[in-house]
């Protein structure tokens, strides 16, 4: 069955408990919640009194997306502040095993996360410790921006890989998710869909999140 994420990047801040219920109450999952430090990616978004905030005002699943510089520092905060999971990035500094297991020993679900120029491959030795591999489907920063194609061979890539090993690692997928390409990433493997515009800019967002969710597989290429 394949979840759907709804980014509160592109919610209503000043009514972003409101905005939450509203989309889980239309069926979502979780919540994706973007945490961006500007120096790993050149934007600036949200941190830990929000994620206290939203934790205290819902009882969703919160996933915590960490584009920053330097993950090892800031895990156990978030841990702390109300996270159910935790995805660092491939690419960012220190050592990626360590911060796995730092995460798993907060009791924390964990997720690594590619970019776009990230080759599948350089993570099929962390697939046996990961809850989730995130694909970037953007390249990581901003909102709203168009889906990459390219992501679906390395969904395609790890998919494989995470059968050929047997695991129960999900693929979660990151940007420019709409109901137009939803059925291709589910079609790649991926069973965990973030949605951030396309939701939270719709003119209906219960609306979006059904049909995000609801999208039948099939092929775009
Ligand atoms: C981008 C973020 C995404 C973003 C997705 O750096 O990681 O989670 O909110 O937004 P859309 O769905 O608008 O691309
Ligand atoms: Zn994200």
């Amino acid at each position: 069955m394949v979840l759907i994420a709804p980014s509160v990047l592109s919610a209503d801040f000043a009514n972003l408990g409101r905005d939450v219920d509203m989309v889980m109450k239309a069926g979502a999952d979780m919540i994706h919640f973007d945490v961006m430090d500007g120096h790993f990616v050149p934007n600036i978004s949200i941190g830990v009194p929000v994620l206290e905030s939203l934790r205290k005002a819902t009882d969703a699943f919160l996933d915590v997306h960490l584009m920053v510089s330097t993950p090892e520092k800031y895990i156990e905060t978030f841990a702390k502040s109300g996270a159910d999971m935790l995805t660092v990035h491939f690419e960012s500094e220190g050592d990626v095993n360590g911060q796995i297991e730092l995460i798993k020993s907060l009791n924390k679900k964990v997720g690594v996360a590619i970019k776009p120029a990230t080759p599948a491959k350089h993570v099929f030795h962390l697939l046996e410790q990961l809850d989730v591999i995130m694909v970037m489907s953007v390249e990581p920063g901003f909102g709203g921006q168009k889906f990459n194609p390219f992501s679906l061979l390395k969904i395609k890539e790890l998919k494989d890989e995470i059968t050929r090993l047997g695991l129960n690692t999900k693929i979660e997928v990151d940007g420019g998710i709409n109901k137009t390409n939803a059925g291709s990433v589910i079609e790649a493997g991926a069973e965990i869909l973030v949605a951030g515009s396309a939701v939270f800019k719709a003119d209906d967002p219960a609306e979006a999140v059904q049909a995000i969710k609801g999208a039948s597989p099939h092929i775009i290429l």
